[in-house]
């Protein structure tokens, strides 16, 4: 598979919000999967930049840690704090992933499927929070964070015990359904998990390999 290696982490950013502004503009109705962490920070500030209507679109993240939302390192408030309170879009269009599980995919379903999913990669391969094992036919459930995982995401939370340890995550099957895929990666720290993803085997011990399996997947990386 092709990984576009842009120049700067600002080409990175402007280049994927270009992507998800050309998606609204064209189809305002459009259903979108998005992610959290540092790598789509710049990619969010891009997009409350430009004069975009989002009044119709409609939202779904790819994860969620299992924790108090209203934490300030939730993915709720996250997406509050980067895009939601930026924006024109309506919080009853704004979806996290929520127990029971089986209801948030007939959300997704409901409304006939994702148009653009925006991901990242995580350290471990992992998509979303699918941990290396997981199934690529896995739907939305609640898992178990790698250990990695915690390791990485305790940066934000200033100590591995105070990470969270479990998450509820849009599966692998799930993901794939979406009619176009963006992955973006930053940092020479992804380079090697990215190439071994995109053009290595094809396996359940790297999460994002499913990505080969897709027929409209666009890579991006700065260094
Ligand atoms: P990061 O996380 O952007 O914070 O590196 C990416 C991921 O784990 O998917």
């Amino acid at each position: 598979m092709e990984i576009k290696v842009l120049k700067s982490y600002k080409e990175l950013s402007s280049t994927v919000a270009n992507i998800v502004k050309r998606q609204i503009k064209k189809h305002p109705l459009s259903k979108l999967v998005l992610p959290t962490g540092s790598t789509p920070l710049g990619m969010y500030k891009e997009l409350v930049s430009r004069e975009l209507d989002w009044s119709h679109a409609i939202t779904f993240n790819l994860d969620v840690y299992l924790m108090n939302v209203d934490h300030p390192e939730s993915y709720q408030s996250y997406m509050k704090k980067n895009l939601f309170e930026k924006t024109n879009i309506y919080p009853d269009h704004c979806h996290f992933p929520f127990r029971p599980t089986s209801a948030f995919e007939d959300k997704i379903a409901g409304s006939m499927g994702i148009d653009l999913c925006i991901l990242g990669i995580g350290s471990n391969g992992h998509i979303a929070f699918n941990e290396p094992g997981s199934s690529f036919l896995s739907r939305t459930r609640v898992v178990n964070l790698d250990e990695q995982t915690i390791e990485d995401n305790s940066r934000f939370f200033g100590s591995v015990e105070d990470t969270p340890k479990q998450a509820i995550t849009m599966g692998l099957g799930t993901i794939m359904e979406s009619k176009k895929i963006v992955l973006m990666a930053n940092g020479d720290h992804k380079l090697n998990i990215l190439n071994v993803a995109m053009n290595g085997e094809v396996t359940e011990d790297v999460p994002a390999s499913v990505l080969q399996n897709h027929d409209n997947v666009k890579v991006f990386y700065c260094d």
